[in-house]
This record gives C-alpha cells, sequence and structure tokens, in this order.
C-alpha cells in the first residue's frame, strides 16, 4: 500500500476540479484525475506532473456503471485503498431552465450526473474508502441548491436564476449526502459538502467572479478535516450553508 495519501477527483481535467487537484497534490498526496475524455485527462495529468504533483489518470464517466467500476478497480491496484473521494463533476444539464418552459430531458440529465453519478462513484469507491484510517468524502454542491437560500427575502439576492434542472439536482444532492452522513454515522468516514462561489469556468460561461483555485479551497479544507471534524454538513468559505 501507498504511503501517501491517495485522492481521487471527478471531473478534475478543468475549471474547479483541476484546481482541487493541484491543491491536495501540492499537499505531497497522489492525485487520481478523474476525467472522461482522455485527451483532456492526459493534458491535465501532464500539467499537474510539470507543477510537481504526483499525478495519475483515471478514466472516469460518473454516469456509466461500468466506468465506475473500472476506476476502482484501476485505484485498487495502484495504491490498495483510497483515502478522499472529491466528487466534483457535474453539468448544468442545458438551457431553458425555466420550470415552466424546461424539457424533462434536461432536468434528467443533470441528475443523472449531479446526484445519481455522486451515488454511483462514492458507492464503487467505498470498499477502498473503508481501508483508509481517515477517509474523507467532499461532495461539490452549490449554494443554489440551498431552499433557504432559494425563499424568503433574501432570495432576490442569493437564488441565482430560476432553475428546474441545476439547482434542483444540488437540493437534491444535498439531501443524498445527509441520508449517507446518517447512514455513516459510526464509521470513520467523514462526508459532506461545499460550494465555490461563483467562479469563471465553463459552466457559467467563465461568468463567475472568482478563481478556480479560490473556489478549489472549500473542498482542500473538506478533504483535510480531523477525525472529529463534521460530517454531514454543508459549507462555503463563510462558514455553514443552510439547507
Ligand atoms: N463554477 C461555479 O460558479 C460553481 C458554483 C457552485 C458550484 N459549482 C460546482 O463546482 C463543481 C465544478 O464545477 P466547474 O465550475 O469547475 O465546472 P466545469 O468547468 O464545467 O467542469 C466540470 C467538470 O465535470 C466534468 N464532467 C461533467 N460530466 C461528467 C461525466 N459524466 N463524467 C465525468 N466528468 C464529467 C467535466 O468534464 P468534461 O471536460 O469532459 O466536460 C469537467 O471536468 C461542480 O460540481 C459545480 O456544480 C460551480
Amino acid at each position: 500500500m501507498s504511503e501517501r495519501t491517495i485522492a481521487l477527483v471527478t471531473g478534475a481535467n478543468k475549471g474547479i476540479g483541476y484546481e482541487i487537484a493541484a491543491g491536495l497534490g501540492a499537499l505531497g498526496w497522489s492525485i487520481g484525475v478523474g476525467a472522461r475524455d482522455e485527451q483532456r485527462r492526459d493534458a491535465a495529468v501532464e500539467k499537474l506532473r510539470a507543477a510537481g504533483v504526483e499525478a495519475f489518470g483515471v478514466p472516469l464517466d460518473v454516469t456509466d456503471d461500468a466506468s465506475a467500476t473500472a476506476a476502482a478497480r484501476l485505484i485498487e491496484e495502484r495504491a490498495g485503498r483510497l483515502d478522499v473521494l472529491v466528487n466534483n463533476a457535474a453539468v448544468t444539464g442545458g438551457m431553458p431552465q425555466e420550470p415552466t418552459r424546461v424539457d424533462p430531458a434536461t432536468i434528467r440529465t443533470a441528475v443523472e450526473t449531479n446526484v445519481i453519478g455522486v451515488v454511483r462513484v462514492t458507492n464503487a469507491m467505498l470498499p477502498l474508502l473503508r481501508r483508509s484510517a481517515s477517509p474523507r468524502i467532499v461532495n461539490m454542491s452549490s449554494t443554489v441548491g440551498s431552499l433557504a437560500r432559494q425563499s424568503g427575502p433574501a432570495a432576490e439576492q442569493t437564488a441565482g436564476p430560476v432553475s428546474a434542472a441545476y439547482a434542483p439536482s444540488k437540493a437534491f444532492l444535498n439531501a443524498v449526502t445527509l441520508q449517507y452522513a446518517r447512514e455513516l454515522s459510526g464509521t470513520n468516514i467523514l462526508i459532506n459538502l461545499g460550494c465555490p462561489g461563483y467562479v469563471a469556468t465553463d459552466l457559467n460561461g467563465f461568468r463567475g467572479v472568482r478563481t478556480p483555485a479560490q473556489g478549489a479551497a472549500i473542498a482542500v479544507e473538506l478533504a483535510t478535516l480531523p477525525d472529529d471534524g463534521p460530517t454531514g454538513q454543508f459549507f462555503d468559505d463563510a462558514g455553514v450553508v443552510p439547507w
């Protein structure tokens, strides 16, 4: 078994996921770069290695059962266990997203990747995480998935665009993560949600105001929680995000 801490980041070829891989790699960890496209994956691994990170490519489409199973096998053969899983990969699902105009397929796409994809990858990796001394799971969510922020007086400032797909998919992810925390309470696995803030990436046509490295910071923090750290909670850089 490897001496280094082993982490897998999904959707690590670009955006916030790439910077999470870089941030965890800077700690001296060995980083599995989960990505579905071979060329984009190889390019990210090469760039991380050039920056001094021990990175390795993990072919992974989070919507595909066989892909998740193969990814777990690859990590088992390479490292024998997994210490940290960051479920970062996500899609908006497409436009329009207003409930009165949305194509049901748009909702299905968002849920398939952003919720079921997280469940699929988490469950494929759980046997390897259970072999770790301090397993951590970080699910990248968004404050647009906070029902508290979608309603009430503050909603105009914090709710983001009206959405029947992406925002509800993150609310669903939050709810599912809470259920994992309930089931895994009593184990040494800590599972939490992080919101990166509004970050300039492909996801929003680079309209975000933060850098991907700034967005990655919350994931690095949640990936490095001490053994007595929180579980089943939702954080951004400012602290706890209300459900
Ligand atoms: N940007 C923001 O302002 C913001 C705000 C709140 C939360 N977030 C969350 O932060 C996380 C990262 O977002 P981002 O802004 O960095 O987005 P991004 O630049 O669009 O990157 C998304 C990543 O997910 C990957 N991905 C999508 N579908 C996949 C699949 N089926 N299998 C494997 N990988 C897949 C993409 O791979 P390809 O290159 O192959 O498409 C890409 O690597 C997401 O969970 C997002 O919801 C972002």
